[in-house]
């Protein structure tokens, strides 16, 4: 296919053979590259979808009960956190919502890096630096939320 007249980067860069996602269009059977897992991106799609479910009540749960509910977040103190996260109910609660909300915001992000990024150099370190990040938040995270202590001295 070749690029009509004044249209420079056309078909979108961003569909090069080198990068095999989607096909290219110009030869859409070509055969794929078998790279990592099988059915990763399968899986990861269905967490999107199931993810965002579970998202919806936790999410707007959460932003209810700091926002809205009762005095809403003029009651929020470090005795209000410290009462709150002796509970193990609210302690499951925002461990769920730390890890499924930055789970599926890395792999939004990844798809938007994925759909973005013109070089494979680029898109490799931007996956490489928001994995980096994920795990570094979900892991201080979790840390923080299952050893918090309000005794501090
Ligand atoms: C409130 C409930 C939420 C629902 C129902 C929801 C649902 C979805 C769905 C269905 C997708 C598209 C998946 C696909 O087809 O590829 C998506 C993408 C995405 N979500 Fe969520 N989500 C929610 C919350 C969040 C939160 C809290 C974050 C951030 C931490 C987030 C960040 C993203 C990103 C970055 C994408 C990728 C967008 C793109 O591909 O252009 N979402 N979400």
């Amino acid at each position: 296919m070749s690029a009509p007249e004044g249209r420079r980067g056309w078909p979108a860069p961003v569909l090069l053979r080198s990068y095999d996602r989607p096909a290219g269009l110009d030869n859409p059977r070509a055969p794929r590259r078998r790279t990592g897992m099988p059915n990763f991106e399968k899986h990861a799609w269905m967490f999107m979808r199931l993810s965002g479910i579970v998202l919806v009540f936790l999410a707007l749960g959460h932003l209810f009960m700091m926002l809205m509910w009762q005095n809403g977040v003029y009651r929020i103190d470090f005795n209000y956190v410290a009462v709150r996260w002796h509970s193990p109910f609210w302690q499951t609660w925002d461990l769920l919502l730390l890890w499924l909300a930055q789970l599926h915001g890395a792999n939004g992000m990844r798809t938007i890096i994925a759909d973005y990024a013109r070089k494979d150099w680029t898109r490799f370190w931007l996956t490489r630096l928001l994995a980096v990040s994920t795990i570094f938040t979900i892991v201080l995270g979790t840390y923080v939320l299952l050893t918090f202590n309000p005794n501090i001295s």
